[in-house]
């Protein structure tokens, strides 16, 4: 059976003492894995604190290339150098505001594989989409290019429906099921039985409130929360439903 999991992305907020604290506050309580997906700032300092524990650390983008002159970027290998296990790769933000395209996202995903990092991969339809469903669809394909099927189950799959992002307003748990079932089955006729082991996320206002809704589906195996994860506690109640929906504890 698939677990399911919490991740947070924590976007361009937090400081090197509040990451610090959230960790050392957070890691304690937590029954069962989660992830924090943090601004490259405060990576070390948050691998550090949560050292040994169940809090895993990941990061909201790296570049595709190994090393070189690519002035701001990082790479795979830095990431890995300061404890991140994770990273996000093509959240709605990252092609909204950066340009980032379906072939930069493919290139990311097999980058990260290649060097042992878990991409989370982001897709979801803008408002007004007229057929979202093939939309998202066409989205992930392009980002699973180049994966082969025992790759999948080293891979995180986020839906997150643009307009649900920092909102308030969140896809139906039915909703969300229904795209993420459609999504999976994607997956099957590809690489047959393997779609059953990746993990697919629900992304968008999700908070502690209203996190079971969306754990209790069949298809969906945990969310990816921005705001709501920048909450020590917030976060350890998300992470702790997590848990129980799944008799983790
Ligand atoms: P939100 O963000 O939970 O603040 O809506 C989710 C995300 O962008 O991953």
């Amino acid at each position: 059976m698939r677990k399911k999991i919490v991740i947070g992305n924590w976007k361009m907020n937090m400081l090197t003492e509040r990451a610090r604290g959230f960790a050392k506050q957070v890691a304690p309580r937590l029954a069962s894995t989660a992830v924090v997906c943090a601004p490259f700032t405060v990576l070390s300092v948050l691998s550090e604190a949560a050292k040994g524990t169940i809090l895993k650390v990941g990061a909201q983008d790296m570049y595709f290339q190994e090393s070189g002159a690519y002035t701001g970027e990082i790479s795979a290998g830095m990431l890995l150098d300061v404890g991140a296990g994770y990273v996000i790769v093509g959240h709605s933000e990252r092609r909204l505001y950066f340009g980032e395209t379906d072939a930069d996202v493919r290139h990311k995903v097999e980058t990260a594989l290649k060097n042992g990092l878990i991409p989370i991969v982001c897709c979801g339809e803008p408002l007004d989409t007229e057929a979202p469903k093939d939309f998202v669809k066409a989205q992930l394909i392009a980002a699973l290019e180049g994966v082969s099927g025992e790759q999948l189950s080293n891979i995180v799959v986020a839906y997150e429906p643009v307009w649900a992002i920092g909102t308030g307003k969140t896809a139906t748990p039915e909703v969300a099921q229904d795209m993420i079932g459609s999504l999976r089955f994607v997956l099957k006729e590809r690489f047959g039985d393997a779609a059953e082991e990746v993990l697919f996320l629900y992304g968008g206002s999700v908070n502690e409130k209203n996190i079971a809704e969306f754990l209790v589906c069949d298809d969906i195996d945990g969310a990816l929360v921005g705001g709501a994860s920048l909450d020590p506690d917030s976060f350890v109640q998300m992470v702790n439903a997590a848990a129980e929906v799944c008799g983790q504890k």
